[in-house]
């Protein structure tokens, strides 16, 4: 497990290094309406290939920028978001990472999501808790919604109609605040580090959520659909909260 957890954060700093290289140069193409891709996606993916590849040759892959390996023989797959919060990345907003975790046999066992504007690497292992920056981590204590910050993610591009965006505004009224920030990832590395209690969304790929649903259940946290039932990776609904009756409250509000 040690061997994965180090292959995780190497690869995932080595990325970190390719978004700051890339920063001043890249150039911006439209997968599809708001959807935004840059050479530094591709080759913070390449880099991060290579690296555990190189390692593990025999693992599996699922990577955003077309990157698909099944392994039928291995019970591994390695599921990457080269950079998350492109949009924000592109607009020099200071909020997106490199996701990066590790699924054995269906369920996920390390998770590395990295900041790198900020220097924050965390890190979970599954049985045995989350990091930031090598400090143990642990969801908040609220258990007021009315006390709490929370993020939405809506889909890329929404309709005022959505019911994500009524969704959205059902909670507003209730809660301290909430937030839609560009980063999926990074909003799931926030609950797990105590500084947001709760996030949710609807259209979620599993390579949003792969490392940052590791990060939450190891700190405290708990991850369900938004319906409250089990939670699936390739299934695009997640609501994650620091495991208090926030959970609840949110269940309720977001039918
Ligand atoms: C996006 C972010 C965003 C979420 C979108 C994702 P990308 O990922 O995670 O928070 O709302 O659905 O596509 O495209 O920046 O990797
Ligand atoms: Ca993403
Ligand atoms: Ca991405």
């Amino acid at each position: 497990m040690l061997d994965f957890v180090q292959t995780a954060e190497e690869a995932a700093r080595r990325a970190g290094q390719i978004l700051r290289a890339w920063s001043s140069k890249f150039t911006v193409r439209e997968k599809s309406r708001s959807n935004l891709v840059t050479e530094a996606d591709e080759a913070s993916q390449a880099a991060i290939f290579e690296f555990i590849h190189g390692r593990y040759p025999s693992h599996g892959f699922c990577g955003e920028e077309g990157l698909s390996i099944n392994e039928t023989d291995s019970p591994y797959r390695w599921v990457i978001d080269p950079l998350d919060g492109t949009t924000n990345y592109v607009h020099a907003f200071p909020y997106y990472c490199v996701s990066i975790g590790l699924e054995c046999r269906g369920e996920m066992i390390v998770g590395a999501v990295f900041d790198p504007v900020h220097d924050e690497m965390f890190l979970a292992v599954r049985g045995q808790g989350a990091s930031l920056n090598r400090r143990p981590l642990k969801c908040s204590g609220i258990n007021e919604l009315s006390q709490s910050l929370v993020i939405a993610s809506l889909p890329v591009a929404t309709s005022a109609h959505e019911k994500a965006v009524s969704r959205f505004l059902t909670v507003l009224p209730v809660a301290q605040s909430v937030q839609r920030t560009g980063s999926a990832a990074l909003n799931l590395a926030n609950v797990a580090a105590g500084r947001v209690e709760g996030f949710w969304s609807t259209s979620l790929k599993p390579w949003d959520m792969a490392a940052g649903i590791l990060l939450v259940e190891e700190a405290g946290g708990r991850i369900s659909k938004i319906d409250g039932s089990h939670f699936r990776l390739e299934e695009p609904d997640l609501l994650a909260t620091n495991g208090s009756d926030i959970h609840e409250q949110l269940l309720t509000l977001l039918v």
